[in-house]
């Protein structure tokens, strides 16, 4: 008896190890490192090559290089980018004076899997958003940490896919912020692509809103999306009103992507123990205005918020939860319209909307390749 228990431990452990193996040779098979045949050495990419400070941008100078292909490394994937959305944080690199060389502009984008530096597995061929704060997505091609792809969903077209991380997340960070503090939220610079988005969201999640825009238009823009509260901040009573509607909904907490005098106005108008999140600096300038007193005895705070932080310590299951939620409102509440370029008139684009000759609101950039 003893002897035939010895046995099949034996037969056991080596069937066990065996399949250990086999396993591990599956594994090493197939996260293997791949490269599609039809991947070329070279492509075009955007960059800044003479940076200039903030408000100088007429003067930033830019160019399309032909530069190889990147080489992924282990853990990470080539992409053959699709689209890349301009997102104001892309700005970056045209203000980075202390740069002393040439910058890849682009930080999200969406496109197909070409390659692979091997060790991952599943994303051969498939179409994914992706996140890269190092290589940039204003390229034809670019390598990324596969930790930072998401693979988008069967019904959405590639190119759809591309505003998937930087504002949907944000907007779902900023309800889960709401909902664990009860508290209605401002929404500022309402009109802008991740305001509508958060107008949309926190109505279907019962998160009340004051929206802030600053031109009369965009007051209608966000009421025909259903928002029920809009200020436009050009009002001679703005001020005024804006306490008002606060105090009403006992409102404790904004989320400001403008910077400047905003914040300090929102500071001012907020109830004591309240919390503005600085999100942006759609402005240009430095926060200001904030009576020290606001601070010190109303223990009203500032806080900066970044995304890309605050998802690394949300939790794994707030994660979850979001990442889900992002991939089942991307065709509805978190969609983006986009108004389409290509690299080689992106940066002109840029320049009318700069220049006041088309409006940021509604025209929301993206770069199709
Ligand atoms: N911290 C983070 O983690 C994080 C994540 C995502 C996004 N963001 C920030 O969120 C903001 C919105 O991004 P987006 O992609 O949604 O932008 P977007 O679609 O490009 O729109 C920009 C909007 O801002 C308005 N605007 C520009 N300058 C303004 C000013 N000085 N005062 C008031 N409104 C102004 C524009 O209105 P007009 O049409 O009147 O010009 C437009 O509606 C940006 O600041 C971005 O950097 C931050």
């Amino acid at each position: 008896m003893e002897r035939i228990d010895k046995n099949s431990l034996a037969v056991g452990g080596t069937i066990a190890a065996v399949g250990g193996a086999l396993t591990f040779a599956i594994y090493k098979y197939i996260s293997r490192p791949f490269l599609e045949e039809d991947v070329p050495k070279e492509m075009d990419a955007f960059f800044v090559v003479d940076p200039k400070p903030r408000g100088r941008i007429s003067e930033v100078k830019t160019t399309i290089e032909r530069v190889p292909v990147p080489v992924p490394q282990k853990g990470q994937l080539l992409i053959k980018v699709h689209a890349a959305p301009v997102n104001p944080s892309d700005f970056g690199p045209f203000y980075a004076i202390e740069s002393k060389s040439a910058q890849q502009v682009g930080l999200e984008g969406s496109g197909i899997v070409v390659g692979s530096g091997g060790g991952v597995v599943g994303y051969r061929g498939k179409k994914v958003a992706f996140v890269n704060r190092s290589a940039g997505s204003w390229a034809e091609y670019t390598v990324c940490d596969a930790r930072s792809c998401f693979a988008l969903p069967n019904n959405i077209d590639v190119a759809d896919g591309c505003s998937y991380v930087v504002n949907p997340f944000t907007v779902y960070a900023f309800i889960e912020i709401a909902k664990k503090e009860k508290t209605p939220i401002i929404n500022g610079a309402a009109a802008s692509a991740l305001g509508k988005m958060l107008v949309r969201v926190a109505a279907r999640e019962n998160v009340e809103v004051i929206n802030i825009v600053r031109r009369e238009e965009q007051v209608k823009v966000l009421m025909d999306i259903g928002a029920r509260y809009v200020l436009n901040s050009s009002a001679g009573d703005f001020e005024h009103q804006l306490k008002l509607l606060i105090n009403d909904l006992n409102c404790t907490i904004a989320f400001d992507p403008i910077a400047g005098e905003m914040t300090g106005l929102l500071v001012r108008c907020m109830p004591p123990n309240s919390t503005v999140y600085v999100y942006g600096g759609l402005e240009g300038r430095a926060v200001s205005g904030i009576d020290p007193i606001d601070l010190i005895y109303r223990g009203k705070k500032v806080l900066g918020f970044y995304m890309g932080s605050w998802i690394k310590t949300c939790g794994l299951r707030t994660l979850l939860r979001i990442i889900n939620k992002v991939k089942h409102s991307l065709t509805g509440d978190v969609k983006t319209d986009y108004r389409d370029t290509n690299l080689k008139n992106v940066f002109e684009e840029v320049m009318k909307m700069n220049q006041g000759e088309l409006a940021a609101t509604g025209n929301k950039l993206r770069i199709r390749f």
